[in-house]
């Protein structure tokens, strides 16, 4: 008997909820989750972000009830971006590493409330340079790479005696996982993971993140190019991926997200390194917008979203969507 119609019909496996459920090859839940948080310095504040409706940046006595109330829903960790004041922008970048920094303070503030609560924080530099690029650059502008990873170690460093769980470097400079990886060693942090982002594209996506951050007046129309990713490539991610696994990084991250898919799942079946995505704010704010003119349905959008992150072969995704998905998830 010939395997086809009307011996096989797929629709069977699709007619009723129960076997749907049954036969669904991807799970998903709270615990794949890392909600990007924008940290203000101050108290008591509380501002909206132009570019990512919806979405605010606090001050960290505001973000901790906010951050209590999901942790007890399932959050499982947050990923923290700075927003620096103007006069603590530098071209040498030194409020990076500041022990007593915006992004060290925060650190300590929420590990001591939430010690179960993940906490990754950003490296690189642009929070912190006149340029608004992740790196030192030089009178040409263009972005040094040595000098650039000896303040990132720093920074990654000071991260680490906060408390920080993960540090994640952010700038796609060449060998600063292994500066980091040796600095952590050397003072004895052998448990503070390094998720590198490993293939990080020079994409289209990032400018509301850029406005959210106060970057984009620094950055104005320089482009980051010498050291992000070209779109057009492959290869070249399976390469910066082998080297960040040999300097020593636990996890990475593929960023952007859904447009990258395909790179994921061909790092997935090539390395056996957790990888997370990075559903970026350029991502969100087309979701929100389209959703805000009833063009699309926000819910199942997003959460369709974060099966086709788990199905493509990410461990986990970094989405602004985190709160949003927690309440949902929480009304099945
Ligand atoms: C920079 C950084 C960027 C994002 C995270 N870290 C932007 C950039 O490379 O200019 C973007 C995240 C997003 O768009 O949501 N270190």
């Amino acid at each position: 008997m010939s395997k086809s119609y009307p011996n096989i019909r797929m629709r069977r496996n699709r007619s009723s909820e129960f076997i749907r459920n049954l036969i669904r090859e991807t799970s998903f839940s709270t615990n794949d989750l890392i909600y990007p948080v924008f940290i203000l310095p101050g108290k008591n504040k509380e501002e909206s972000i132009e570019s990512m409706p919806g979405k605010k940046r606090y001050s960290v006595d505001k973000l901790i009830p906010l951050l209590g109330s999901l942790h007890k829903k399932g959050l499982n960790a947050i990923a923290i971006f700075p927003v620096v004041e103007k006069e603590k922008k530098s071209h040498d970048a030194k409020e990076a590493f500041n022990t007593k920094g915006l992004v060290q303070t925060a650190v300590k503030i929420i590990k001591k409330e939430y010690p179960d609560l993940g906490v990754i924080t950003d490296v690189a530099l642009d929070p912190f340079t006149i340029s608004g690029h992740d790196g030192l650059v030089d009178k040409n502008g263009y972005v040094l790479n040595d000098k650039t990873v000896g303040v990132l170690t720093k920074q990654a460093l000071s991260h680490a005696e906060a408390g920080a769980d993960i540090v994640a470097p952010s700038d796609m400079m060449d060998g600063r996982i292994l500066e980091i990886r040796t600095i952590l060693e050397k003072n004895k942090f052998y448990n503070t993971k390094i998720l590198s982002y490993a293939a990080k594209y020079a994409s289209n996506l990032y400018g509301p993140f850029r406005n959210a951050v106060d970057s984009s007046d620094n950055l104005k129309n320089s482009s980051k190019e010498t050291y992000q990713m070209d779109f057009a490539n492959v290869a070249e991610a399976s390469l910066e991926i082998s080297l960040d696994i040999n300097e020593g990084a636990d996890m990475v991250i593929i960023k952007p997200g859904l447009p990258y898919l395909d790179i994921v799942t061909k790092i997935k079946n090539k390395f056996s390194i957790p990888i997370f995505s990075y559903h970026v704010s350029g991502e969100y704010s087309m979701i929100k917008s389209a959703a805000q003119k009833n063009y699309i349905d926000e819910k199942a959008t997003v959460l369709e979203a974060m099966y086709c992150f788990k199905r493509a072969g990410c461990n986990a995704v970094l989405t602004y969507y985190t709160p949003e998905i927690i309440k949902w998830l929480g009304e099945k």
